[in-house]
């Protein structure tokens, strides 16, 4: 097979697994065969350029940064939908569209679950995903195909041949519920403020300038409808048409249904209720959609805006009213300032709830959100407790409104809000706000993971004058420990070598544990493999920081900001003095015997696994590859090995075998 067709193959093979994967939800092929899989494409492209085709799957990420999002107007305008919020108003819906045209009350019709995320214009141009772009405005929207490129789930290239020559697809771009928590989990641990619920989050992941960082997100897309441009399509009804999406590789909402008339619509509304909780997505109710396509250019739209054809059949979220007792203000350790309500507690959909996030003072000003106001409280889903807004009909004028504070409500320093930000941050390195909430991460499991260093501690230690940060916990002394209230002689020892056990942690906890604004856990472990030692992190530049794959822009600048401030190199310096650990065990040494060379493993090796072969390499500087080419430094082969050991003999590329393998990756002694 020449490399050509072996790359047309993998891109089949590839693609299929991908629609296996997200279209049908049932995976044909093991992750790590996919990986496989697409290594080897990855490794034939590289070693034949000619070979690389715009949709190939290695391409979902070929897009450098851009500056400023361009802007979009789509073929036809991008409409939105008229809502129903119980079932008199759908039978309205049914009466006036039985007016315009008596056969729409016999059109039989589709329910689809309504998500709730992100809706998106994607271009096909025979069959290719040329252009994809946000709603915008209906008419224009922006740009984004560098980062729609990168969901996993929508197809470069259609399967079939029955597309229309131009069209646009319409669908929508989702956060799926654990995408969303691991999401905010991580902003958290990164002291980054979170999002409110994963329709944000998947709007904002779109809207992203960097297509890495819409990657990292890990967004959905669902498809549902189609503008025939040029061409034609064979579909009767709204049925046939999700069918055609299927079909071409898109993926189409679960759970959708036909329905004779307007009585089995109604019918079938408890059943999408009771089962929307359940989603791994978020969806705020079902769109009824009239099944005969030949109805919809003859109902029109109304306003310019709303499709006749089609209405969202809402639901009510799950709501309470209770009173609003207090707003309080709590500072992050990066200085973030967030308001947040303190409720009477109340039961919302069968959980007590008694604080909730109020985000941030421009929210709390735009709804006019006053302490002493009843207020209606929302939870849906995973989403954390919010305040929807203020009843002001039930003032009695004790309301008091509220300002968020214009200096610290820790440490009484003039806050500051970034031009571009809606939030206000405590600019002072060393309010105790900040340095508790710092020293708690710090030492909290995810982190350092200091036995017996929790919240409480950490303030009492604050208190007493013990401590003003994380390096002088490395100078505690037991004597001291014990003039404190709860500190026995046994508490004391068992804190202190907590202590002093955190300090073999590898470089990359000890990143994660300085608290870096944008360095969660996953952040911290690249950087840590890529730089090996805290020196080399610390006078890296902010391209070399950006360089690496992952970090991105946003984090560069944070890190190297971070180690040019005084403060934050000489507490560094002190936590090496105190003998932390500030190198990674599982570095990247760049070099390494194998720096800056290809290698390509066959055959089946006497001890190692493929994955640690691979990992030896790897960490010895080295970059393994699927197939051999002109490019390939060098061979390890093993039993068995086929045609790479004979086409690296016939390039003359130099063969090792394992031990020698083991030998170089050897410490020189
Ligand atoms: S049909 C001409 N179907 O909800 C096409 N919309 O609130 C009209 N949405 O603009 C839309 N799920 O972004 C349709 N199954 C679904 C949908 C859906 C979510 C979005 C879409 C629409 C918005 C209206």
């Amino acid at each position: 097979m020449s490399p050509a067709e072996r790359a047309a193959e993998l891109r089949r093979l590839l693609d299929r697994a991908n629609i296996a994967y997200y279209v049908h939800d049932a995976p044909e092929i093991p992750d790590a065969e996919y990986d496989r899989l697409f290594r080897e494409l990855r490794a034939l492209e590289a070693a034949h350029p000619d070979l690389v085709t715009p949709d190939s799957p290695t391409q979902r990420l070929g897009a450098e940064p851009a500056t400023a999002l361009r802007k979009h107007t789509h073929l036809r305008p991008m409409l939105s939908l008229a809502n129903a919020f119980d079932d008199d108003e759908l039978a309205a819906w049914e009466d006036r569209n039985a007016r315009i045209n008596a056969d729409a009350r016999h059109g039989g019709y589709t329910t689809e679950v309504k998500i709730d995320g992100a809706a998106v214009n994607l271009t096909y141009a025979r069959g290719r995903f040329v252009t994809g772009a946000t709603r915008g405005n209906g008419t224009v929207g922006e740009d984004v195909t560098a980062n729609l490129r990168t969901i996993q789930g929508l197809p470069l290239v259609l399967r079939g041949q029955d597309y229309p020559a131009l069209m646009e697809i319409r669908g929508e771009v989702y956060f799926s519920a654990a995408a969303f928590r691991r999401l905010n989990t991580e902003r958290e641990e990164a002291g980054e403020p979170l999002f409110a619920n994963p329709r944000n989050a998947a709007a904002g992941g779109l809207r992203q300038l960097d297509p890495r960082v819409t990657r990292s997100r890990r967004l959905g897309l669902f498809a549902f409808h189609v503008e025939v441009i040029e061409g034609r399509i064979d579909a009767a009804s709204q049925w046939d048409i999700l069918a055609l999406l299927e079909r071409w590789g898109f993926p189409v909402a679960p759970h959708r249904a036909q329905h004779p008339d307007l009585e089995a619509v109604r019918a079938a509304v408890p059943g999408y209720e009771a089962l929307i909780h359940d989603l791994p997505f978020d969806a705020d109710g079902i769109v009824v959609k009239i099944n005969r396509v030949s109805l919809h250019d003859d109902l029109g739209v109304v306003g310019g805006r709303e499709p006749r054809w089609a209405i969202a059949r809402k639901f009510a979220p799950e709501v309470a009213v209770t009173r609003l007792l207090d707003i309080r203000v709590n500072v992050g350790r990066t200085g973030a300032l967030t308001p947040y309500a303190v409720l009477e507690p109340v039961d919302v959909g069968g959980v007590t709830i008694s604080t909730a996030t109020l985000h941030n003072e421009d929210v709390i000003s735009e709804k006019d959100i006053r302490v002493g106001d009843w207020v209606e409280v929302v939870r849906a889903g995973e989403v954390i407790p919010k305040v929807i807004g203020p009843l002001p009909g039930r003032r009695d004028g004790s309301e008091v409104v509220f300002e968020l504070p214009v200096t610290c409500p820790a440490c009484g320093t003039a806050v500051e809000r970034p031009d571009d930000e809606v939030i206000r941050y405590c600019p002072n390195e060393t309010c105790p706000g900040r340095v508790l909430e710092g020293i708690v991460h710090f030492a909290s499991r995810g982190a350092m993971d200091v036995r017996g260093l929790g919240y409480e501690r950490v303030k009492q230690l604050l208190d007493a004058g013990l401590i003003t940060d994380v390096a002088d916990l490395y100078e505690l002394k037991a004597d001291a420990l014990v003039q404190l209230d709860r500190f026995a002689e046994q508490s004391a020892a068992l804190l202190l070598k907590g202590i002093a056990d955190s300090r073999s942690r590898p470089l990359s906890t000890l990143l994660f544990g300085l608290g870096i604004h944008h360095v969660g856990k996953s952040v911290a472990t690249l950087l840590a493999r890529r730089f090996g030692s805290m020196a080399s992190l610390r006078e890296a530049t902010e391209e070399e920081i950006n360089a690496v794959p992952g970090a991105g822009p946003v984090i560069a600048a944070a890190v190297h900001r971070y180690f040019r401030t005084p403060h934050h190199r000489r507490l560094v310096e002190r936590l090496e003095a105190h003998g932390l650990g500030m190198t990674e065990p599982d570095a990247i040494e760049a070099d390494g015997p194998f720096a800056g060379m290809t290698v390509v493993l066959t055959g089946s090796l006497p001890t190692l696994s493929r994955t640690a072969a691979s990992a030896l390499i790897q960490r010895a500087g080295g970059h393994v590859a699927g197939s051999v080419s002109k490019k390939t430094s060098l061979v390890v082969a093993g039993e068995e090995a086929g045609s790479k050991l004979e086409k690296a003999n016939a390039l003359g590329i130099p063969v090792i075998d394992e031990a020698e393998l083991l030998r170089r990756v050897a410490p020189s002694p």
